[in-house]
């Protein structure tokens, strides 16, 4: 057999953070306003303002946490606009995205009520690009002191009498780019001055994050202010041509098909190149990897605003997010956070919406089948998998992960990334004794299928059982481009 997998089930002592299943909404296009925002007075059926269907949707995921502002829109997003009565707050233009002016009726406490909803814990990135140090300690004022002070009243006066819970805070965006073309060395020192003033007013740490770019960034960085950090931001997208021309996101062929996955497995490399700078200087792996914007990057849908950043989203995407997420969880040790980019109708979307439709796509649907992984111990594992070739550049096939759950539930999430082989697979869990197995899939008859408003249910997940077990022995087939989680008992 071509694809052999080893997983070690008496083995694992790496917990896999719940965050690396994270998400990412951003005042951009229609993620925040129409796709979670729709205002008390709006027809769609919506609790305080806020979307009741998408809401439904998102808590099956079992978010983990949510990042918020964005972005790019974070560092020129002044909190004070979206607090207070909503008829009395100052429009803004969002300059990053489309030059379109938002009313600010989505602010603080309108984000904060939707985390309730979602049961999700807020990530909050801070303005360092365009604010000031006073500005993003007031709001940490604004949101955590439990006592009496200027900032606390504020906001007893806004309605909310007891402080926020907060653990993940970003000090800044992208600051060598959008969040205010710094030079690292710069980046560093600001780091250093804006983290002194994010004080732990509720007596609880706070998780700092920094933000991160290439290696010379990162290095400098990290030499400079690990001392002041918890979490390195780093981000990486995948394109598959150039920033141009990066191509459709649902008329592509198998050559389109094959370079997104390869450029998708690339991020291991930039992971393994960002672990090697932080064990540098940070030798103990106290600071963790915040991949805090990932997933593909394709032009626009026809006709739509290309500062919107609307794509659809295929069983290619399906591929990309279960391919990332096995890798994500093999490096468990550092990667403390992963966050979508984005939730709802940006890049890779788990929930496109038009009006008051809604449809959920493949990638959803690989979120959703994975939850399992969250808060499980990675069980080491082996993989020996057939080469995938198209114009002389090769991958794997085959990706795997495996994790135990609390109840000693062993879940092996595989992907079949071919776009016309199957994949016969024989995978070994040593150190079990196999009861029984049931699994699911996502596969679909095409490389481009995808959901529409008219078929929302073209591409869904379904019972899997092409496979036998001969004690702790398990035979696979995958038909080719699918997702599948076994759940071993
Ligand atoms: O996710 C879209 C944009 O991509 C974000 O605003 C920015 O941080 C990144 O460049």
């Amino acid at each position: 057999m071509d694809n052999r997998i080893i997983v070690n089930a008496d083995c694992g002592k790496q917990k896999i953070s719940k965050h690396i299943y994270g998400h990412f909404a951003e005042h951009l296009g229609r993620c925040i306003y129409e796709g979670i925002w729709v205002g008390e007075d709006s027809p769609i059926s919506n609790t305080r303002g806020i979307r009741n269907d998408v809401v439904k949707a998102l808590k099956k995921l079992k978010m983990p946490n949510l990042r918020w502002p964005g972005g790019c829109f974070a560092d020129t997003y002044h909190w004070k606009d979206g607090i207070g009565d909503r008829r009395k707050r100052p429009s803004i233009v969002n300059i990053h995205w489309g030059s379109t002016t938002e009313n600010n009726h989505f602010g603080t406490h309108e984000f904060y009520d939707l985390c309730q909803m979602l049961d999700t814990e807020p990530y909050i990135c801070g303005n360092v690009g365009s604010g000031t140090v006073q500005e993003m300690a007031e709001w940490l004022e604004y949101l955590t002191m439990p006592g009496k002070s200027p900032m606390s009243d504020l906001r007893r006066k806004n309605g909310r009498e007891e402080p926020w819970p907060l653990t993940y805070w970003g000090v800044g965006n992208e600051n060598w780019g959008c969040g205010g073309n710094m030079r690292p060395q710069y980046y560093a020192d600001e780091f250093r001055r804006y983290a002194t003033y994010c004080r732990n007013f509720s007596g609880k740490k706070l998780y700092k994050v920094a933000c991160g770019h290439t290696e010379e960034w990162n290095e400098i960085l990290m030499r400079e202010a690990h001392r002041f950090m918890d979490g390195l931001s780093v981000h990486y997208y995948t394109v598959p041509g150039p920033w141009q021309k990066k191509g459709s996101a649902t008329e592509f062929s198998a050559e389109d098909w094959f370079i997104t996955l390869k450029r998708a497995g690339e991020i291991e490399d930039f992971i393994k190149r960002t672990e090697a700078i932080m064990d540098r200087h940070d030798p103990k792996k106290r600071i963790g990897i915040i991949m805090d914007e990932w997933g593909t990057w394709f032009d626009v849908e026809p006709g739509t605003n290309p500062g919107f950043l609307y794509q659809q989203n295929t069983m290619r995407d399906a591929l990309v997010a279960g391919l990332s997420f096995n890798i994500f969880n093999a490096h468990a040790e550092r990667m403390h956070m992963a966050n979508i980019a984005q939730t709802i109708n940006v890049l890779q979307a788990m929930i496109l919406t038009e009006g008051a439709k809604i449809l959920l796509t493949p990638t959803y649907h690989v979120f959703e089948m994975y939850r399992v992984h969250q808060d499980a111990t990675l069980l080491p594992s082996h993989a020996e998998v057939a080469t995938y070739e198209m114009n002389n550049e090769k991958i794997p096939q085959v990706s795997a992960s495996a994790s135990k759950a609390g109840d000693g539930t062993i879940n092996l999430s595989l992907c079949n990334l071919h776009h016309e082989k199957e994949a016969e697979l024989s995978c070994d869990i040593r150190g079990a004794k196999i009861s029984g197995i049931k699994g699911r899939i996502l596969a679909a008859g095409s490389m481009n299928a995808l959901n529409t408003f008219e078929k929302p249910n073209a591409v869904k997940p379904s019972g899997f059982d092409d496979f036998k077990i001969n004690r702790d022995k398990i035979t696979v087939k995958l038909p080719a481009r699918s997702v599948a989680v076994l759940e071993i008992k």
